[in-house]
């Protein structure tokens, strides 16, 4: 870009992960509304706390208040929304700091973007769960509203969900509970994050 030059940095990522004896990774989870995307980041961000790694969780409901709040959810502005939030993750990943996303993320194009943003250190998870279960605990009242037609492009009625095909891990919540989704998801990441 034209008269724009970044600085050079004083402390670059491998200093902040030996300070902070981690790897940095972008962890993220995709998924229907009411999946479990945010139980299951919640779920690791304690079991990687609890073993002494510092992890920020980043998901729909606090980006979309604050960062994002002037996006809905057309295919446009579901892409924005996507690609500020893997920029927002690149901050983060120079940080050394693991970052845990929660976000539906519904279409192949807009995971792949992300996964280019942010290069080699994207580890995708899908949470698995089908409509007709997310529709039944329906946490939020949302499915209700959109199967009476109060809210337009709703995710996996008018508006698409793309199965992920090559996710790192997958984690159905139609039968495992959260315990279980975290350890799945655990086993899988302590390699990557181990300092
Ligand atoms: S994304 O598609 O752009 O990745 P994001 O994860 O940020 O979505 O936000 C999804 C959350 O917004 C849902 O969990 C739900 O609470 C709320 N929401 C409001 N309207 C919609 C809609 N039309 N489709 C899906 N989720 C919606």
């Amino acid at each position: 870009m034209n008269n724009i030059h970044p600085t050079n940095i004083y402390l670059n990522r491998d200093d902040k992960e030996q300070y902070l004896k981690q790897k940095a990774k972008v962890i993220w989870i995709t998924g229907l509304s009411g999946s479990g995307k945010s139980t299951l980041a919640h779920g690791l961000e304690r079991r990687l706390a609890e073993r002494g790694y510092l992890t920020q969780v980043l998901d729909g409901d606090n980006i979309r208040t604050g960062i994002n709040n002037n996006l809905g959810f057309t295919d446009d502005d579901r892409t924005e929304n996507v690609r500020r939030i893997a920029e927002i993750n690149k901050l983060f990943l120079n940080c050394g700091i693991i970052t845990i996303n929660a976000f539906i993320s519904p279409t192949t194009e807009i995971r792949q973007m992300a996964r280019e943003i942010i290069g080699n250190d994207f580890i995708e998870i899908f949470v698995d769960a089908s409509f007709e279960t997310c529709s039944q605990r329906d946490p939020k009242g949302l499915y209700k509203k959109a199967l009476a037609g109060e809210i337009k492009n709703f995710t996996g009625l008018d508006a698409p969900f793309d199965r992920p095909e090559n996710t790192e891990v997958i984690v159905d919540t139609n039968t495992l509970s959260i315990e279980e989704g975290v350890d799945l998801a655990y086993q899988y990441i302590k390699s990557e994050i181990r300092w």
